[in-house]
C-alpha cells in the first residue's frame, strides 16, 4: 500500500498546465434516485469545487459517470449538472465520433457531460477496444470517483492504458483517511452491518489479524448464529456464506446477545422462536456496545445493524450516535443506509471521516487498494 505522501506524483498539483488540454474526469455521479427525482446530490457537491477549478484553469472537460443499475441514461443526473455548472452540457448518445465533434467544438473552460458509462459497449468487460475510444475523447485522465474504482470497468481501469492518467481531490481525500482507518490506532473497533456477509469475510479476517475488535450486527450476524447451532426464526441469512469455525468463534468478533423481533418483542439470541424475524440488536447489546465504542481510539462503521429499510434503525441509530460522542477518537464511516442514517440522526459533521463508497470502502479496507487504484499508479 502507498503511504500518505506518494500520492502527490499521481495528482496534478498545477492546474494551469491544464490549459486548452481535453480532461477526462472520470466521476461517481450514480446519485439516489426515486420517483424521477434525484434524492441526494452529496456526491456531485463534493467534486463541484474541482470542476470549477479545472475551468479556471481553462481545460476543456469531459464527464464520464456511470447511473443506475439497468444501463439507463444519465440524463436526470446530465440535467442538475448542467443546472449547477455554466458551460457544462449534456451530449445525448453513445456515437464516440459525435461526441468528439461536440468537443472539438467546445470554447475552452467549457465541457460536457457524456452518457451512462455502462451504455459504451465494453465498458462492464473492461475491453480494450471501449478503454482506447473512450482515453481518444481526452489528452488527460483523472479518476475522481473513488466509490467506483472497485469496479474493473474501462471507464474506471483500461482507460488508464492509453492516456495520462491521475487521481482528483476526492479521490486522494478517501485514499488518506482509509488507509490510516486501515491500520487503526488502537484500541480499534470496526461494526459492521447490512446483509450479504460473504461479501464481507475478507474484511472481518483483516481486522481480527489485526487484533482490532470487531462486531457483526444486521442481517449478516444470522449467519453467524446458524453456525453457531442456534435457531434464527425466518430472519434473513446469506446462503452463500460459509466460514471456518476459527472465524465465528474468534475472540475479537462481538455479536448481539439480545435482539428485537418484529412483531416488537425482545429476546436473548438462544430464544429466538421458530417463526421469529430478527429485526434489529435488543437493548443489552446497544449497552455493552456503547462500552466498547467508549473504550476505542478509532471506531470504523459500514452498514446498518437493523432492518433499516423497513423502519428499524433504532439500534443503528442508537450506534452512530454514541460513535459521533466518542472524544478523542477517530471515527470513519461510510454506507449508502449507514451515511441516511447519521445524516437522519444529526451527527454526520461530528464524523472524523465520512465516506463517499460503500462497497469501495468495504474492498479498499479489505485489500488495502482497488482496482482504480492500480490502474493509475501502474500508468505512472
Ligand atoms: C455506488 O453507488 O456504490 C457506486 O456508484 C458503485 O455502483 P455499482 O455498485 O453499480 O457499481
Amino acid at each position: 500500500m502507498l503511504v500518505n505522501n506518494d500520492w502527490s506524483k499521481y495528482t496534478i498539483t498545477d492546474l494551469t498546465t491544464l490549459k486548452g488540454k481535453r480532461v477526462i474526469l472520470r466521476l461517481d455521479l450514480n446519485l439516489p434516485y426515486d420517483k424521477g427525482q434525484i434524492t441526494d446530490r452529496t456526491r456531485l457537491d463534493e467534486v463541484i469545487p474541482f470542476i470549477k477549478q479545472l475551468i479556471f484553469a481553462g481545460a476543456k472537460i469531459i464527464i464520464l459517470s456511470h447511473f443506475g443499475e439497468k444501463g439507463e441514461s444519465i440524463k436526470p443526473v446530465a440535467d442538475l449538472v448542467v443546472k449547477s455548472l455554466s458551460g457544462i452540457k449534456f451530449v445525448e448518445g453513445i456515437d464516440i465520433e459525435n461526441i468528439r465533434k461536440e468537443i472539438d467544438s467546445l470554447p475552452l473552460g467549457d465541457g460536457v457531460i457524456i452518457e451512462n458509462t455502462r451504455m459504451f459497449v465494453g465498458e462492464k468487460d473492461n475491453t480494450s477496444s471501449c478503454a482506447r475510444n473512450l482515453a481518444s475523447l481526452g489528452d488527460v485522465f483523472i479518476n475522481d470517483a473513488f466509490s467506483a474504482s472497485h469496479r474493473n470497468h474501462a471507464s474506471i481501469v483500461g482507460i488508464t492504458d492509453y492516456i495520462l492518467s491521475y487521481f482528483g481531490p476526492t479521490f486522494i481525500k478517501e485514499i488518506t483517511n482509509l488507509s490510516a482507518a486501515s491500520h487503526p490506532e488502537k484500541p480499534a473497533l470496526l461494526i459492521i452491518g447490512g446483509a450479504k456477509i460473504s461479501t464481507k469475510l475478507n474484511l472481518i479476517r483483516n481486522y481480527l489479524d489485526q487484533g482490532v475488535k470487531v462486531f457483526v450486527g444486521g442481517a449478516m450476524v444470522h449467519n453467524i448464529f446458524k453456525e453457531r447451532g442456534l435457531e434464527i426464526g425466518d430472519s434473513f441469512y446469506d446462503p452463500t456464506y460459509s466460514a471456518p469455525a476459527s472465524l465465528y468463534n474468534h475472540p475479537l468478533l462481538i455479536t448481539p446477545t439480545d435482539v428485537v423481533l418484529l412483531d416488537g418483542k425482545e429476546v436473548s439470541v438462544d430464544k429466538i422462536p421458530k417463526g421469529g424475524v430478527v429485526v434489529d440488536c435488543g437493548k443489552t447489546t446497544l449497552k455493552n456496545l456503547d462500552e466498547e465504542i467508549q473504550k476505542s481510539k478509532t471506531i470504523i462503521v459500514n452498514g446498518p445493524l437493523g432492518l433499516y429499510e423497513k423502519g428499524f434503525y433504532y439500534g443503528t441509530e442508537h450506534m452512530l450516535t454514541s460513535v459521533a460522542n466518542v472524544i478523542g477518537a477517530k471515527t470513519y464511516i461510510g454506507g449508502g443506509d449507514t451515511v441516511l442514517v447519521a445524516e437522519k440522526a444529526h451527527v454526520l459533521k461530528k464524523m472524523s471521516f465520512v465516506s463517499l463508497g460503500g462497497g469501495a470502502m468495504l474492498d479498499y479496507l479489505a485489500n488495502g487498494t482497488l482496482p482504480g487504484i492500480n490502474a493509475v499508479t501502474k500508468s505512472k
